[in-house]
């Protein structure tokens, strides 16, 4: 009796999360799409709530901090309450963390589309009230999961758990340090905005994502992870070496030629956590490449784990002073940017979401859908980060080259027109994700739907 009401509150907890998610990553994407779209066409939706100095910020705000935020707690939530074999600690601690961190982004959206911003910082636009109701929410959830964990009754800490405590161990002192009056202004705000971009990725949405990763693929293949050891080796490694990173976002910048010099450096050391991760998922999945083959989650999960060896070793080269000479300020790290986060981040996100939810809520949305958003999905990507790709590397031989700015401007309008068309079709796998999601929801919402639709009007 009492298992079944843990497995109901943990399913009704992981959906509403997963599900704001999925709210937040249609709204999100609807923002990129107009965005690209509108570098096509200057001239279109002129009206001040949709300029594009608005929308960009809500764009970044609900994927980064929507989407990827709640979709990974919701995950962690899961992991945590399987591998600790216990109820989450607090249920309704849950789901106030889930009202914060939604009411934050609503606010968000709101005073971003308004115009009200904290200035121009980008990532931390929102003024400093929604900012620190996020941060309470993400202080709730950090408490829930840890005391789930401490009050185990197991010995043993599965390396997924290390994982996601370290993430909701550093997004506390990030933001901290990130919102402290103290690092405002002048050098120290360059500095302190290259740490939070890269700590905020790195410190908190790769942890969560391994970590729900580390569970997920041995779920979905019945099979151990091949190595605990190399999990190990890169969890200390990102913990490590990702904290020291943040300056090479300002390379040649006026911060000092040795903390960039330190950053490049650590960034080649990255190459070992991020390997040891890539290389073990792939030592897991090998011998299972005939089931893989037939499941679309192992499809994202595959590609996920290629695309973050391959996005951070792309990152490791474009930090080199030669490399960043050419495509800094370029469209190259936009390309660079929906590599990582979309093609790492958001493709395991989306394996984990079809290799755990149906097991959750014993509902499954049909397989040829799983496959469509996947192509969608990869084919999008694909034309998105080409696009960018060459563009960037256009903008710098051109600049570089000393030739009129309004040449490179021209010369990449075919690569938007491609961006945009890959975009529309990323945002399109959404739609069918939401969807797929949909029918996947716990018995409770379908019989209630049911319910209501045979009610007398
Ligand atoms: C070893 C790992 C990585 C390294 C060394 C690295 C390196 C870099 C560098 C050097 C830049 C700045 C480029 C420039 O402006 O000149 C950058 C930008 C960026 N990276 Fe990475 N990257 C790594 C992994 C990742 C991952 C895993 C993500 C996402 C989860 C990510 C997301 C981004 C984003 C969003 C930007 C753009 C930031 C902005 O708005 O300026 N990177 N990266
Ligand atoms: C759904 C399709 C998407 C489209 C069409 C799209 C489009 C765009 C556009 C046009 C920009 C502005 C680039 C600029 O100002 O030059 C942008 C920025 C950004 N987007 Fe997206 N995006 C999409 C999905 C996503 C997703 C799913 C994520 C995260 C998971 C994401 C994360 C970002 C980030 C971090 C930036 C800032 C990059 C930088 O400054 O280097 N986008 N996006």
């Amino acid at each position: 009796m009492r298992e079944r009401k843990d497995h109901r509150q943990t399913t009704a907890i992981v959906y509403a999360y997963v599900a704001s998610c999925a709210v937040w990553l249609l709204l999100g994407s609807l923002y990129g799409v107009i965005l690209a779209w509108k570098l096509v066409y200057p001239d279109a939706l002129t009206i001040e709530l949709l300029s594009y100095g608005r929308i960009r910020p809500v764009h970044t705000a609900s994927l980064l901090l929507g989407f990827l935020s709640l979709g990974l707690t919701g995950l962690a939530y899961l992991v945590v309450n399987r591998t600790a074999e216990r109820p989450i600690w607090s249920p309704a601690l849950a789901f106030a963390g889930l009202a914060l961190w939604n009411g934050a982004l609503i606010a968000g959206l709101v005073t971003l589309s308004l115009g009200t911003t904290r200035g121009p910082i980008e990532y931390r636009e929102w003024i400093t009230p929604v900012a620190v109701v996020f941060a309470v929410g993400a202080l709730i959830n950090g408490l829930n999961i840890l005391l789930t964990l401490i009050r185990r009754p197991v010995p043993e800490l599965y390396i997924s758990n290390w994982f996601i405590l370290a993430g909701f161990a550093c997004l506390p002192v990030l933001y901290l340090v990130a919102y402290l009056p103290a690092f405002a202004t002048g050098s120290a705000n360059i500095i302190i905005q290259g740490y939070y971009m890269h700590v905020v990725l790195g410190l908190w949405f790769t942890p969560l994502i391994l970590g729900i990763t580390y569970w997920a693929l041995p779920i979905l293949l019945d099979k151990p992870i091949y190595s605990y050891g190399l999990g190990v080796l890169a969890f200390w490694g990102n913990l490590v070496f990702y904290s020291l990173i943040g300056a090479h976002h300002f390379i040649f910048a006026p911060t000092p030629w040795w903390l960039q010099s330190t950053a490049i450096l650590v960034g080649l050391g990255m190459m070992v956590p991020v390997w040891a991760s890539t290389g073990n998922f792939l030592l897991t999945m090998r011998g299972s490449w005939r089931y893989i083959r037939h499941e679309p989650a192992g499809w994202f999960l595959l590609s996920g784990a290629l695309m973050y060896g391959l996005a951070s070793t792309q990152g490791t080269l474009q930090a080199f002073r030669p490399i960043n000479l050419l495509v800094h300020f370029t469209n190259y790290t936009v390309g660079h940017a929906h590599f990582a986060a979309y093609g790492f981040v958001s493709f395991l996100l989306f394996g984990a979401v079809y290799a755990l939810v149906p097991r959750l809520t014993r509902r499954s949305c049909p397989k040829a859908l799983a496959a469509i958003h996947f192509w969608l999905a990869l084919v999008g990507l694909a034309l998105y980060v080409s696009a960018m790709t060459i563009a960037g590397v256009r903008q710098g031989l051109g600049w570089t080259s000393g030739a009129a700015f309004i040449d490179s401007v021209t010369a990449i309008a075919p690569w938007y027109l491609l961006r945009a068309i890959g975009g529309s079709l990323m945002a399109l796998s959404h739609v069918v994700f939401a969807f797929n999601l949909w029918c996947m929801r716990p018995h409770a919402i379908r019989a209630a739907a049911v319910a209501a639709q045979r009610a007398p009007a």
